[in-house]
Formats: structure tokens, sequence, C-alpha cells
């Protein structure tokens, strides 16, 4: 099983790793056969699981529901578990919302945000609970944001989204997601933490590792797509195609063909 120390010593050889979202036992079988490094369960099931316009209405016990499927399914990848909308506005929501998704089976809780979220970062790492910090967009700020959009596209926004991931690594997290920002920003951002992996998903192919929602790699995501999508089940046929989709996507990652020029956002900063 892949543990957090592993993804760190993934990024000190440059071994690029995977990352998924998954929210059930098949799929979850399906990316241990094909050897995907780490899994999130993200409260994108919000709208890929339960058809809702946002990650809003997900509630704890969804994410424990679909942590506890998933761990049960798959022994290969680390698994991260998003705390959903408003369960860590406190420092003792965080903590006793950390304990039900780290009992249904995550081994690391991720929070959106950025250096406000420190103290928490700090007081969920002393309790045994690794954070992941999620930053540039930020899907669970939506109506502050406005809509899903490019962040940190001027240099003052890149320089505090800097700041931003500098103070939630002062206080122990320990992986930094980066979602929807310049490919600069990804290869910035992963060169300044030697210590810290970064995932990216729309950060460009310079981050430790990449994420993608596995509805959208394999074509399951009706209407408007992300630029930063590609969908690994068009290369595929027959009744493995899945199964040869997630290898695809591991084996993209891992040879850096994936993300390319077209999923990634070029911005002079
Ligand atoms: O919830 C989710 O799936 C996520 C990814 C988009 C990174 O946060």
């Amino acid at each position: 099983m892949i543990s957090l120390s592993n993804l760190k010593d993934f990024k000190a050889k440059g071994r690029k790793f995977s990352c998924l979202t998954c929210y059930d036992a098949s799929m979850a079988k399906a990316m241990e056969i094909a050897e995907i490094d780490t899994i999130l369960i993200g409260d994108s099931l919000g709208m890929a699981i339960q058809g809702h316009d946002s990650t809003l209405p997900v509630t704890v016990a969804d994410m424990a529901y679909h942590a506890a499927a998933v761990r049960r399914a798959n022994q290969h990848a680390f698994i991260l578990c998003d705390l959903p909308f408003l369960s860590y506005a406190t420092v003792n929501d965080a903590l006793i919302n950390s304990r039900t998704v780290m009992q249904a089976g995550a081994q690391m809780v991720k929070v959106e945000g950025g250096a406000w979220l420190a103290e928490t970062v700090a007081v969920l790492t002393r309790n045994g609970v690794p954070v992941c910090v999620h930053l540039g967009l930020t899907p669970q700020s939506v109506n502050v944001f406005g809509g899903y959009k490019l962040q940190a596209k001027t240099r003052e926004a890149a320089d505090q989204l800097i700041a931003d991931c500098k103070a939630v690594v002062e206080a122990g997290a320990a992986i930094l997601l980066l979602e929807c920002v310049p490919a600069q920003m990804g290869k910035e951002i992963a060169e300044l933490f030697p210590e810290v992996p970064v995932i990216g998903i729309g950060a460009g192919v310079e981050t430790d590792g990449q994420v993608l929602v596995v509805q959208d790699m394999l074509g399951l995501t009706f209407g408007r797509v992300a630029r930063f999508v590609r969908n690994f089940m068009k290369e595929q046929s027959g009744e493995t195609a899945i199964l040869d989709a997630f290898k695809a996507y591991h084996a993209a990652v891992q040879d850096q063909s994936f993300p390319a020029k077209e999923h990634t956002f070029q911005v002079e900063l």
C-alpha cells in the first residue's frame, strides 16, 4: 500500500504519481489493478454521483460512506478524502469531521483554502491527521469566485497564492493540490517545497502528481468539459476498456505526456 512517505520519495526521485477521484468499490478495484497511486474521495461526488450542480450539498456522512466503500476494495492507493463545505469552519469541527472520514478509511483529509487554515492544519497534523490543502480554484467557494475560472492570472495574485502555500506548509500541510492555475505556478510551487508533493489539476505538467475526476477522464461528463481534461476512454475498446483507460492515464502521468499543452493554461506572469 502506498504511503505518504512513498509519495515524498517519488517526488525526491522525480517519479510522477497518478491520482483519480473515486467513489465506489468497483472503480476502486479497477484502479487497484491499474496501480493508480492515489485516490481522492472528492466532494465532486456532489455533481458526479448525486446530480447536484455544485459540491455544496455534500455532507460528512456522504464522504465517510464513499471513503469506506473505496477503502474496502482498494488496498494499493494512498487515500485522500475531502472535508466538505463548512465542515472545517472551526478547528473543533475539523477535528471531529476528520475523525469520521479517517475512521471510514481515509489516510489524509483535504481542505480548501489558504493561509487562514494554518491553525486548522497544525492542530489536525498534531492529532495524527495528515492534511492536503487545495488552493487556486477551490470549488467550495464557487459563489465567491462567481464561477469556475482560472486563478492566479496576475503576478500579484500569483504571489498571494505562493504566500498561502508557504503559510500552510509551515503549519504542517503534507500535500498541496493546485487547481486551474497557470502552468508556471504549478512549476514554481512544486520547486519551492522539495519535501511536499504537489498535485495538479489544470496546473501544468511540472507538478509532482496529477489528478482528474474519474467521470471526466472516462468521457462520462456531458456538457462543458474543462480544458485540463483528457478523455482516456476514447483510445480504448473491448471489455477491459475502463481498466485500460486507467492504465493509460497512469502511464501518461508518469511519462509526462499528460497534461499536454492543450490541457494547460499558459499565462505570462
Ligand atoms: O472534489 C474533487 O474531485 C476535487 C478535485 C477536482 C481535485 O477536489
